[in-house]
């Protein structure tokens, strides 16, 4: 057969954004930011949803429970080590989906045996085999990962692998846990595994690369190589140290080199720059601008020369459309004449399909915004559909802001506000202080009697022309807890005053939950 006759078949993707990803230092989410980040992964087209660790705290069972009972078209999997505890809890979270998946892992490597589980091969082995059994009784579909595989004695993993095919396993995972390998030396391990162990013909091979020296990516394309089916990764790379394999790069490296490698997903392309704005936005993690498909400069083409050769013909300089990853070439868009069916149909062109609460409620911004700005772009239009599905609602909303600062000696800068809350009171607050962002925040802490402390901040204009649209986010932490906040305005210090107001917003939300959930405890006793 030549390569074009070449029958394509699929890859499976398995999204671990929720799990590895969201495990990672200064990735956290909340279980509504899950279960966003759960419906736009789905939309994507991702086979596999890993959506938490269920044993790990009561927020993440919480959270892989109802992603478990919302997401109907996708396979919804909880992580669980090699014990009944935590398969106990994956099991229970994962009960609702309509399809499920418990991935149950253990350390097979000499290092993690001796110095992590203090314990022989053969305790491995058995204590492998024992909880594959024990998820098997919540569901037909479980994953087996031996964790450091990369690091493992072939001869064991051969076994181990082995052993888990005969228990019942219908996935084997081979994790590069500490992106240790290189596509050569991956692409031969694959294709020991596919060809040499007994059963190897009834399960998928999964590869999960770890980014720590850059070859994630390209390791995973060469698992794919060697005969790897299920491809782990995570939207921005995001995940343990360095990340993981970025599942917008392993997606469309296969679809634009359908030629070489003969495989492709199912992701719905036209989604990737969506899914990737909406973690950015929901974590407060920018993406790098040379990032590779989803960055700023991705498709950005700035010298001459380069410029000359894309008006003779784009495929000089592009291998990839800008449109296919959900960008859209006629960036100038809306004004303020522009209709509800306008902004919807810009929406789902950009990647978002909006129920008719959330367009009305991005239409009022949008008008809003449309007066305060000559031209509306893109991003902007991006920024107030991200501010709508994140931000949430109340109970405090700024009514007014008023900030002055400079330099004078003899003055220091002061915010005045007024906010109201959604039981009608208002509060009026004016405090100086060192800087005018500082100034503002101890307005707000002072009119809504928080005490949260600034940890960082970053504004950033989201479009162009300097009436753009500027995003502020902010980490901000109370004794127990960090959190992240995200605010846009035209304005920057009044998209810091919203960002740092979505966090208050969100911390008596909370509360409120936890003390409608006690009354309807104490009522049922
Ligand atoms: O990197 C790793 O080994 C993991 C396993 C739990 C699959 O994340
Ligand atoms: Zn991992």
């Amino acid at each position: 057969m030549t390569s074009t006759e070449t029958e394509i078949s699929h890859v499976k993707i398995f999204d671990t954004t929720l799990r590895d990803g969201e495990q990672a230092p200064g990735f956290s989410m909340d279980g509504g930011q899950k279960l966003r980040m759960a419906r736009a992964l789905s939309d994507l087209g991702v086979d596999i949803i890993e959506a938490g660790f269920a044993i790990a705290s009561p927020g993440d069972f919480e959270a892989v429970q109802t992603i478990a009972r919302e997401i109907t078209d996708t396979t919804i999997c909880s992580l669980a080590r090699c014990n009944s505890s935590d398969i106990h809890a994956a099991g229970d979270a994962i009960t609702p989906a309509k399809k499920s998946r418990i991935h149950v892992f253990i350390a097979t490597s000499p290092l993690h045996r001796e110095y992590k589980l203090k314990m022989s091969k053969d305790e491995v082995l058995e204590r492998a085999i024992k909880s594959i059994g024990h998820a098997l009784e919540y569901t037909d579909d479980v994953e087996f990962s031996a964790e450091d595989a990369i690091r493992t004695e072939r001869d064991y993993l051969k076994i181990i692998c082995e052993a888990a095919i005969a228990a019942g396993a219908r996935t084997i995972n081979i994790p590069d846990t500490v992106g240790y390998t290189t596509p050569e030396e991956i692409t031969d391990l694959f294709r020991f595994l596919t060809t040499e162990i007994a059963g190897a013909n009834k399960v998928i091979f999964s590869t999960h690369c770890h980014d720590d020296l850059g070859l994630a990516v390209a390791n995973s394309l060469a698992a794919v190589r060697g005969g790897a089916r299920q491809i782990e990764c995570a939207v921005n790379g995001i995940g343990e140290r360095a990340g993981n394999c970025a599942l917008e790069e392993v997606a469309m490296a296969l679809r634009t080199r359908i030629d070489f490698f003969h495989h492709d997903t199912r992701i719905n392309s036209k989604k990737i720059n969506m899914v990737s704005k909406m973690l950015a936005s929901i974590t407060g993690n920018a993406v790098a601008r040379n990032k590779a498909i989803v960055g700023q400069n991705a498709f950005a083409h700035e010298s001459g020369i380069h410029q000359h050769g894309m008006l003779a013909n784009r495929e000089t300089y592009e291998i990839m459309k800008p449109e296919d990853i959900g960008l859209e070439p006629d960036n100038l868009v809306l004004g303020k004449h522009s209709g509800r069916a306008a902004l919807r149909h810009r929406a789902e062109k950009l990647g978002f399909t909006l129920s008719d609460n959330q367009l009305q409620s991005v239409f009022v911004d949008f008008k809003t915004l449309a007066d305060e700005k000559r031209e509306v772009f893109d991003a902007d239009i991006e920024a107030l559909i991200l501010g709508e599905a994140i931000g949430g609602s109340g109970p405090w909303e700024i009514d007014s802001l008023y900030v002055s600062a400079g330099s004078d000696d003899s003055k220091s800068p002061e915010a005045s506000i007024q906010l109201s809350h959604e039981d009608g009171s208002i509060k009026v607050g004016v405090q100086s202080a060192s800087g005018p962002v500082n100034a503002v925040l101890l307005v707000l802490n002072n009119l809504t009697g928080h005490d949260l402390k600034l940890d960082s901040f970053n504004a950033r204009s989201v479009s162009e022309g300097e009436d753009a649209m500027a995003e502020a986010d902010i980490r901000v932490s109370t004794k127990f807890e960090s959190y992240h906040g995200r605010g846009t305005s035209t304005d920057t210090i009044l998209a810091t005053a919203r960002a740092y107001l979505d966090v208050i917003n969100r911390i008596e939300r909370q509360k409120k939950r936890a003390g409608d959930e006690q009354h309807k405890i104490a009522s049922q006793h």
